[in-house]
């Protein structure tokens, strides 16, 4: 008796220490058109919308109408009736560059358009919204994809794309109204939008405001056209209206938007070639050129600002496989996966109960023998693939063209292509180099007299890749051999484990996926608070570190306590909420995806996910993966009080 009095009161502690909050982490990343599925568990958790609300297919508005992809590999919220949207900093950022000059730069001063005639046209720049979604699965397979484009396209009106989901098992249509005349209004100052840079990317607690403004433009009609001064602003069938309570731990939320690539369902095979072979090789590579590019940008300014874009982005992968192999160790995800793939076995060959001499399911049976016959096969010729970009590749884009057209390397050039030479001799699979790259190696004596020649090496870089034979893939999802097993083995999964909520795997179509405003613990003894403010930033605030060198602006506006409508009262004194956490299951895409109330109303913009947790791509735990939001208060309040843009405020619908 009083052994199970302890255990009760025991287990009842536990229970409230390790939770301080119901955390209730949702995995998933539902098709708007089948979220009836899910609309129950949403209202139990705080939805308080219709399913026909997020989308439907008849003419009545739904908040996908105010959803863009934006520019192919992000997603924007419309918030206005003129068609002004909101993004992220990162997703407009080559626009904002492209756009500056040394007289005028946008990237360190901001852009804040005035007035509508003085937004700024982006030749190349798109943005597309989703009319309507169809499962083809039939007709696709009775061979009527090209006449489903064709009649779906209206003569050219909509851009249509058919893709697979679950492997092939499905076949969806999307039809997109797809704009081209997009002006950009306003980006705060880099060390706003990227405030924290490479330092706090993918790391919480984050201050960072990441946002940007731009204006879709359309025709008389309303509907798109290329750019003309006579454009008018876009009317929307929809956009979104602004929280205007905030939150607080627990509360419901949702995001919609376009998450990219997604391997959910993947056996144990490829998840143990992520962490053991593929992360390590490619976290090595970029640490050796990213350690020359810290050291040679903390020497020089015109070096960080030459190889600025360029870090950035082999830094944000670099940085996220790290997370990812630590959350996938933490996980055990290998051995789960494999005792998983053990039971799924025994289910197929366990005799047939209607005729024990036969397995249950025989047509399972050595399928996952069959899948891991096909990665053994494949991985070789995978690796290749990866090691080759990592250091040939990443070559390709050293070097400026000479008066010639030649190419000339700079010195720090030349430092990384001999640090990629030796990478590519040190990552050589069961080291066996090719011959190729042997010989010139023989012939000049050294990785720096290879480098000394930037000619060459692109001659050198030719021949290696054509002495390859393997085909050029990109991931094992692209080999043909590997997926056709995927598609009998995801039926299968479904009639196995028929607890799970299966959704398909990201593809950059547009997704809703739902949580709750969350903290998280990771290491012992430490709880990371769901919610940052600018005290953060006046903590941060470092004019000599170039990452948390904040505007003389911001300074002066934090330093003055006035707020305005943006002021909170937190921990008993006025402040200003910037960024906060919650467990909605994103991925690379969803950055600029609304994050919405359960009333449908925009809290704030994805932006990122929580570094230890990126591994949600494969598989995802609702203990640590969290996606981090800029608050929609902090983005009225950079416009109004450090932009001076309050007509931008002004035109957006702040909710009763
Ligand atoms: N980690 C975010 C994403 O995956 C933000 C990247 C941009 N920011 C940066 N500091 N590089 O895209
Ligand atoms: N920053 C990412 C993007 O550009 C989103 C973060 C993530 O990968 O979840 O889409």
């Amino acid at each position: 008796m009083k052994k199970l009095f302890t255990l009760t009161l025991g287990a009842l502690l536990t229970a409230l220490l390790v939770a301080p909050t119901p955390v209730s982490a949702d995995e998933g990343m539902w098709l708007p058109s089948q979220i009836e599925s899910q609309v129950r568990d949403m209202r139990q958790k705080g939805f308080r919308l219709k399913a026909t609300d997020l989308y439907n297919d008849t003419a009545e508005p739904a908040l996908s109408d105010a959803i863009v992809l934006f520019d192919g590999g992000c997603t924007g919220a419309i918030v206005s009736a003129e068609g002004l949207l909101l993004t992220n900093h990162h997703c407009g950022y080559d626009y904002v560059v492209g756009h500056s000059s040394v007289e005028s730069d946008f990237l360190t001063d901001g852009f804040w358009a005035m007035s509508k005639e003085e937004e700024l046209p982006n030749p190349g720049l798109e943005v597309a919204i989703m009319v309507r979604m169809e499962n083809v699965t039939d007709a696709v397979n009775a061979g009527r994809r090209d006449e489903l484009i064709e009649t779906a396209s209206e003569g050219g009106r909509y851009r249509v794309q058919i893709k697979p989901l679950y492997y092939g098992g499905e076949h969806w249509m999307w039809v997109y109204e797809v704009f081209t005349d997009v002006r950009l209004v306003a980006a705060p100052p880099s060390a706003i939008g990227k405030f924290g840079g490479d330092t706090d990317n993918w790391v919480w607690p984050r201050h960072t405001g990441d946002f940007s403004a731009f204006r879709i433009y359309a025709g008389a009609d309303n509907r798109p056209a290329d750019y003309h001064p006579d454009n008018k602003p876009y009317a929307p069938a929809k956009f979104f209206e602004i929280a205007t309570d905030g939150v607080k731990e627990g509360d419901f939320t949702f995001v919609y938007g376009f998450p990219g690539t997604t391997q959910e369902y993947v056996t144990s095979d490829a998840v143990r070639y992520i962490v053991e072979r593929s992360n390590p090789m490619k976290i090595d590579l970029r640490t050796r050129v990213l350690d020359i590019v810290r050291e040679a940008s903390e020497a020089d300014r015109a070096t960080r600002i030459a190889y600025a874009a360029r870090q950035a982005s082999i830094a944000n992968a670099w940085k996220k496989w790290q997370g990812e192999s630590w959350g996938l160790k933490r996980r055990g995800t290998v051995a789960r996966k494999t005792a998983q793939e053990d039971a799924f076995r025994e289910w197929a060959a366990a005799p047939d109960p209607a005729d024990p001499s036969k397995p249950a399911h025989p047509e399972y049976v050595g399928l996952l023998d069959s899948l891991a016959a096909a990665y053994e096969k494949w991985e070789g010729g995978l690796y290749l693939n990866e090691w080759f970009n990592e250091t040939f590749g990443m070559m390709g884009a050293l070097g400026t063209a000479g008066e010639d057209g030649e190419r000339i390397f700079s010195e720090v050039d030349r430092r990384i292509a001999v640090a990629l030479l030796e990478g590519f001799a040190d990552w050589a699979p069961r080291h066996r180099l090719p011959p190729t790259f042997t010989r010139a190696l023989d012939s000049l004596g050294s990785y720096q007299a290879m480098a000394a020649d930037p000619e060459g090496l692109l001659k050198l870089r030719e021949d290696i890749w054509a002495e390859f034979d393997v085909p050029r893939v990109g991931s094992f999802n692209a080999i043909p051999d590997i997926v056709r097993w995927y598609t009998p083995y995801m039926r299968a999964l479904r009639e196995f484990d028929t607890d799970r909520r299966f959704y398909p795997d990201a593809n950059l179509t547009l997704r809703i996926t739902y949580g709750a405003v969350a903290g998280y613990g990771y290491e012992d003894g430490v709880w990371h608070e769901p919610v940052t403010t600018i005290d953060g930033i006046v903590a941060k605030d470092n004019p000599e570190i170039y990452d948390y060198d904040i505007p003389e602006r911001l300074r002066d506006v934090l330093v003055s306590g006035d707020y305005g409508r943006w002021g909170v009262e937190m921990n008993g004194r006025g402040t200003v909420p910037v960024c906060f956490l919650a467990s909605n299951h994103t991925s690379g895409g969803n950055s600029g995806s609304p994050i919405l109330n359960g009333r449908g109303e925009l809290l704030g913009l994805n932006f990122d996910r929580t570094w230890l947790g990126t591994m949600s791509d494969v598989e995802f735990d609702p203990e640590i993966c969290r996606n981090i939001s800029v608050d929609i208060r902090y983005v009225m309040f950079v416009m109004e009080k450090v932009g001076g843009a309050g007509w931008l405020v002004d035109e957006m619908t702040f909710a009763e």
